[in-house]
């Protein structure tokens, strides 16, 4: 299998906030990344655009450190590295203010795709949407590329929708979230509607119920004054886990493209029923001898900020009426591990008699790490004495399946970012699709502090809170372990 990278054609990309923890961990190591794979043009210009006092130079450097702390990759060489950081350059500019914006312009190539990537906080976006208007950056060939969060709750995702769209058309705006750019979340939509194999038992009369797990290890380090502002709901559900149902659950798009897949997906999300309270477990992390818990994380004492979610909800239509799915993610769990498990119903009738026990189909996907696909099956335990059956795996690893090709994949922002140039909207969320998953989000928080709802203490590398288990345990079934 060869790797076909196709290369874009030269364009302008301007970070805002390029001196900013996301542009120096992702953004720039990820373009050089994908300059040493030849799709990016040595004549593309990336402009870093911030407040501080910097020159082309200066920059560079700063450009060139990041790479070396966070990554080139195995075809990158200290030449390349050198070729790749000519095209970088720095404007100081003032988001707030009138200064830069004109060296920006002049620095700008004309005719060719500018993209504008706001890795700044929300509270500049509309300041820098109008400036690029006012000072004639804005042109039909620009896109601007937003990261999440995308507002605090459906009225200020909706300000934020109504800013931007005060200067950019929706076909220009780019609104990131990362889980759609990784490798294997597109995967779901190839073993969904690639085979014919899972589609006609694709649901409500064959799938008993689905698991999705978002696990980390980490807890939430430096991150502390935003995380306590949105806890696990925010920060993960609303976006991540919903597009992972979302790509689950949805129908089959009549084609492959932007608009088809998100209508299909908005569909989903406003088919959602509200959670029952009894139905959401909240968690914060304790702390251990050695670590501190959530609370000494955030530095306050009595915040009631989840660390922790787990949910049951379901999706009223009729391909899955009736089956609930299962949805949880938290910091500082027994292991890193994204799963999403469709869990078949039992065969209707076992012709080898109840002493053969329960068996189940289980189709789990792994996103990440060890990406790959398990297939339970039900076969017969080898040996005489009789019928005694067993579950075993068919089990692939991408990794071992596909070899070198499989680590070289582009990470999650090297995909979107190229997604981005090339004006493939996909992957990314139209401004309907994230209201809607802020409609559904926001009657739930509003819930639990109406309720003065106090989240459970778990320990650190655990699986989460004892309720967490008992929501499953409650209708007869049990999640699957968090483990590498
Ligand atoms: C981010 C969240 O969007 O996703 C973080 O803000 C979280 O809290 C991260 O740790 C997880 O991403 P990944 O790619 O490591 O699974």
């Amino acid at each position: 299998m060869v790797s076909r990278v196709i290369p874009v054609d030269p364009f302008d990309l301007v970070i805002f906030g390029g001196t900013g923890d996301l542009a120096r961990r992702k953004i720039l190591p990820g373009l050089f990344r994908r300059f040493c794979a030849g799709q990016m043009p040595e004549s593309s210009q990336i402009i870093g655009a911030a407040r501080s006092d910097l020159d082309d130079a200066a920059y560079r450097k700063m450009v060139g450190d990041a790479i070396a702390e966070f990554g080139g990759g195995r075809a990158c060489d200290s030449g390349t590295l050198d070729a790749f950081l000519k095209t970088v350059h720095y404007v100081k500019t003032d988001a707030k203010g009138d200064g830069g914006w004109a060296e920006l312009n002049d620095r700008i190539q004309q005719d060719r795709v500018r993209a504008f990537y706001f890795s700044v906080g929300p509270s500049l976006f509309g300041d820098l949407a109008e400036r690029l208007h006012r000072f004639g950056l804005a042109t039909p060939q620009s896109r601007i590329v937003v990261e999440k969060p995308f507002g605090h709750d459906l009225e200020s995702a909706k300000a934020l929708n109504a800013t931007l769209a005060e200067h950019f058309d929706e076909t220009q705006i780019y609104r990131i979230d990362h889980y759609l750019g990784k490798e294997t979340v597109q995967n779901l939509m190839a073993v969904r509607f690639g085979n014919m194999l899972f589609e006609p038992l694709w649901n409500a009369q064959y799938v008993d119920h689905i698991q999705i797990t978002v696990a980390e290890t980490v807890g939430v380090g430096g991150r502390g004054g935003y995380y306590d502002k949105s806890g696990a709901m925010r920060d993960m559900m609303q976006n991540h886990l919903m597009q992972l149902l979302c790509l689950i659950a949805m129908e089959p798009p009549a084609k492959f493209d932007p608009d088809a897949v998100r209508d299909e997906k908005l569909k989903v999300i406003r088919a959602l029923e509200p959670v029952e309270p009894h139905h959401i477990v909240r968690g914060q992390y304790a702390p251990t001898k050695n670590e501190p818990g959530y609370r000494d994380d955030v530095d306050d004492p009595k915040s009631r900020t989840e660390s922790f979610i787990a949910l049951k909800c379901h999706i009223s239509n009729w391909r899955w009426a009736g089956t609930p799915f299962y949805l949880r993610t938290g910091k500082r769990l027994k292991a890193r591990t994204s799963e999403i498990a469709v869990v078949f119903k039992d065969a209707p009738h076992s012709i080898f008699g109840v002493d053969a026990g329960r068996h189940r189909n289980v189709l789990a996907i792994r996103l990440q790490p060890n990406e790959g696909m398990t297939l339970d099956v039900t076969i017969k335990e080898p040996g005489p004495g009789g019928m005694r059956l067993l579950d075993v795996p068919l089990d692939m690893s991408f990794a071992e399946a596909l070899g070198p090709e499989a680590e070289e994949a582009p990470d999650a922002y090297e995909r979107l970012i190229m997604d981005v140039i090339r004006g493939n909207q996909t992957l990314f969320m139209r401004g309907d699709e994230v209201e809607a998953a802020w409609a559904w989000t926001d009657p739930l928080i509003a819930g639990w502090q109406d309720r003065n709802d106090v989240p459970k203490e778990y320990d650190a590398g655990s699986s989460g809170p004892e309720d967490a288990l008992m929501l499953m345990h409650r209708d007869g079934r049990k999640w699957r372990e968090i483990k590498v």
